[in-house]
């Protein structure tokens, strides 16, 4: 094998755990910044969290060690005691005295009994004590921080420690010890402590993050990034959210952002079409103006002709075809299915309405009765071809409910009629559009004036009333139907419009 050959495998070889360690360190990474940061906020926040409670418990736990630990050194030195008291006239041998104090581990013991205090055992004492503690008066913080000082102060001190005897040995015990070993113990059990709080964070943490992983951050990455590709594509239904059969929040986020994109995508499909309408609306209209100029001419050359029917009718298809141009030229020029602004003009009403009732050709001989109820001299204040329009489609959706009803029982219908009336009060003009036809269907009645919503004709755009309804606006009146009207014989639709 070649030097360099035996590099490469050297590499393989240690490439091994690297791989795995930068996979893992990668995970961590991927985890903390990933759900911008929710994840990762979320494994640090409990973490810290966790490990801020370890601490809180390990302060008093590390205090009652140090209480308990010194406890038992005041036990162990009074059964030491107790030994040497056994001893007759409390003489002690030297080398006794040392096994009692070298097995309880202080330096000297002393009891106080009826109120006398007296050394019971005592080596060779050290120079100095460094400080005393007595266990008996020592109240919770006292202890806490006596305990924290332990960490900190010097090494090899003395001190002396007083307590309560653990058997009813007297009023006060009191030994003197190395600080050294307990220092030592302490270390020992914060140690341990700082290890399993570790753990036990580590494990809590790992746990609460599953589950809040489980529970809150997938179904809010599965929202926003169903959020981030229905925005992309707002009319594939299939981007629309499946919810699932959640209770809570999530659940109901879920099922209203459902809800929210389903109108959202229905919405724009119904504007993509409308739009695709307007388009061919305006590719007709353009049309229709060439073809509706064409047939103007030739009405002109009627004009001509001196057969006085021909006579007659000849300015009324004039009128008819020059209203048709300008619409179809307004239309086209403003490009909008808006309506133009009204240029408003007094003129008589009755000839207006006269000439519409001829244009759809009224009265019906036999059938349907045409009446007005409107002075000669009336004058309204609009604009004449939008009135024309609003008129014009009120009178021949009467005429249409009217003859649909006839064509329906067609022996025993007495003559119906359609009936226009018009009046003058408080500066307003009313004008009523009656007939005596089957009323107002009450599927149409829910959106009446609402653009391609109200029609119930097979035939029906449902733009008539809507028409209508806008152009009355724009002059600042109303047009409403008349409250009798709903699901009654006959309908009525009053339009109020200002007099100037
Ligand atoms: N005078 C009327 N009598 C009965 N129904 C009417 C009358 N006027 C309007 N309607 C109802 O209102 C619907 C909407 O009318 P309209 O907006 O003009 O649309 P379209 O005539 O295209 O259907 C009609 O389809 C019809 O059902
Ligand atoms: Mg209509």
């Amino acid at each position: 094998m070649s030097p360099d050959e035996e590099k490469t495998k050297t590499n393989r070889v240690s490439a091994g755990p690297r791989t795995r360690h930068n996979a893992v360190y990668r995970w961590v990474v991927r985890h903390i910044t990933e759900a911008n940061g929710l994840s990762g906020k979320l494994l640090l926040l409990t973490i810290l969290f966790v490990m801020l409670a370890e601490i809180l418990t390990f302060v008093p736990s590390v205090a009652n060690f140090r209480r308990n630990w010194l406890q038992e050194r005041l036990t162990a030195a009074q059964i030491a005691a107790l030994s040497a008291e056994a001893a007759p006239n409390r003489q002690v041998p030297k080398k006794l005295r040392d096994e009692l104090l070298r097995t309880a581990r202080v330096h000297a013991v002393a009891l106080k009994r009826n109120n006398t205090r007296y050394l019971v055992l005592q080596a060779e004492m050290p120079e100095r004590v460094d400080d005393h503690y007595d266990l008996r008066k020592t109240g919770w913080f006292e202890l806490i921080k006596d305990a924290l000082m332990v960490f900190v102060a010097d090494d090899n001190r003395t001190i002396l420690i007083q307590g309560r005897p653990s058997f009813s040995g007297g009023d006060f015990i009191e030994v003197v010890i190395d600080e050294k070993p307990l220092k030592k113990a302490m270390w020992q059990f914060a140690w341990n402590i700082a290890l399993l709080s570790l753990l036990i964070s580590t494990f809590t943490a790992a746990l609460v993050y599953f589950a809040l992983r489980a529970l809150l951050v997938k179904p809010m990455q599965k929202l926003t990034n169903n959020m981030v590709s229905f925005s992309k594509h707002p009319e594939d239904r299939r981007q629309i959210i499946k919810p699932c059969a959640r209770n809570d929040e999530i659940g109901t986020a879920e099922r209203v952002l459902a809800d929210m994109q389903k109108q959202l995508s229905g919405t724009l499909r119904q504007k993509n079409h409308l739009a695709a309408l307007g388009l061919a609306v305006s590719k007709i209209n353009h049309d229709l103006r060439n073809i509706l100029a064409n047939a103007q001419l030739i009405s002109d050359r009627l004009g001509t002709i001196e057969d006085p029917t021909v006579q007659r009718l000849t300015p009324r298809l004039i009128g008819s075809l020059d209203r048709a141009i300008r619409l179809c030229s307004d239309t086209l020029h403003y490009g909008r299915a808006k309506e133009n602004l009204p240029q408003p003009q007094q003129f008589a009403l009755l000839p207006l309405v006269n000439e519409i009732a001829l244009s759809i050709g009224l009265p019906v001989e036999g059938e349907i009765d045409w009446q007005t109820d409107i002075e000669t001299d009336l004058q309204v204040y609009a604009d004449h071809d939008q009135l024309y329009r609003v008129l014009a489609n009120l009178i021949r959706n009467a005429r249409q409910a009217l003859d649909d009803y006839r064509l329906a029982q067609p022996f025993d219908r007495p003559l119906d009629f359609i009936c226009v009336t018009a009046s003058q009060q408080d500066g307003q003009t009313l004008i009523k559009i009656a007939d005596s036809g089957p009323g107002i269907p009450a599927k149409a009645s829910e959106h009446l004036f609402d653009a391609f919503q109200g029609s119930t004709r097979p035939q029906g755009s449902g733009l008539g009333l809507a028409i209508a309804n806008e152009i009355i606006r724009a002059h600042g009146g109303t047009i409403e139907l008349e409250a009798v009207s709903l699901a009654k014989e006959s309908t009525a639709f009053i339009i109020k419009l200002p007099s100037t």
